[in-house]
């Protein structure tokens, strides 16, 4: 079978959070009550699916909620070490709340590829400096993000609005708000999609607007698990989304129009 290319894939290892950011791009505050559950069989499986399918993937990046809570990180990390040759780059995301456990540092060590990203969101990140000489010692290459003051990165937050209330229905809106967007279909990162659980979709905040429960659209993913579907299928269904003009969640995600500056808002603001 003929294998496909992939830009980018982010990983989902689970919804719970130790932060209740308001903005959260994951919106985790807002399903915190009832959070999905990853189970890292599922997820496993679903990557051995992916990689028959999938020749090769510039970037994999694994986030969450907070990935240093959840034991899915290391374990995924660790099953990722067997397809090092089917990706350039791994990343982890974290908040600067918890170390990593001893099997987290030792699966980033043994695969060069990976990088943890620091996320520092000022007093709210106590353990900074901690992770980063606790990475150093272990031989985990990582990078500290300053995500506050003045100079945060990227200018700080932005709000994807999924929870307004606005529903777009015109084809040809929907076509424009995908066509431009920088998040689903950015034209140097590339297609985004994103895997939860065994589902995967294209652009990751599909599954978001999906775990909110705003949109139950079975043609939105494709079930990595399903044993039904061949290889050939599930690629095809992959390739058919990547072709889309648009995507069903793009009706209430607000998206990230690249001919827009977009309004910026302080990182991780807490709500009460
Ligand atoms: C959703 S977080 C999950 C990982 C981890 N809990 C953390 O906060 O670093 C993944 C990345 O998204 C960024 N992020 C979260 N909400 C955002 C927003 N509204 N705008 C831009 N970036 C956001 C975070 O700073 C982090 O780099
Ligand atoms: S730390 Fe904040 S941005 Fe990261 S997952 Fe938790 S709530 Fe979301």
């Amino acid at each position: 079978m003929e294998r496909i290319q992939m830009d980018r894939v982010i990983i989902y290892v689970g919804a719970v959070c130790n932060l209740r950011c308001k903005l959260c791009s994951e919106y985790i505050p807002y399903t915190s009550e009832n959070p999905p559950y990853y189970c890292p069989e599922q997820i496993k499986k679903a990557l051995y699916e992916y990689f028959r399918i999938v020749s090769h993937v510039k970037m994999i990046v694994l986030t969450g909620g907070e990935p240093f809570i959840n034991e899915n990180t290391a374990i995924i990390t660790e099953y990722l070490s067997e397809y090092m040759d089917q990706y350039d780059k791994l990343e982890i995301m974290t908040n600067g709340t918890l170390l990593p456990n001893e099997s987290l540092l030792r699966a980033c060590a043994k695969n060069e590829k990976t990088i943890i990203f620091i996320n520092h969101y000022g007093e709210l990140s106590p353990k900074v400096n901690a992770i980063h000489e606790a990475c150093e010692k272990a031989g985990v290459r990582n990078t500290i993000r300053k995500y506050y003051g003045e100079d945060a990165h990227f200018g700080g937050w932005f709000d994807l609005g999924i929870l307004s209330g606005e529903r777009l229905t015109d084809e040809n809106e929907l076509k424009d708000r995908f066509k431009h967007c920088l998040t689903g279909n950015n034209p140097r990162l590339g297609l985004s999609f994103g895997l939860y659980g065994g589902k995967l979709f294209a652009c990751s905040v599909s599954g978001i607007v999906e775990r909110l429960g705003l949109m139950d659209d079975k043609m939105a993913y494709i079930d990595l698990c399903d044993d039904t579907l061949s290889h050939e299928q599930k690629r095809d269904r992959i390739t058919a989304l990547r072709k889309s003009e648009y995507l069903p969640a793009c009706a209430v995600c607000h998206g990230n129009d690249s001919r827009v500056e977009k309004q910026r808002f302080v990182p991780a603001e807490q709500l009460s």
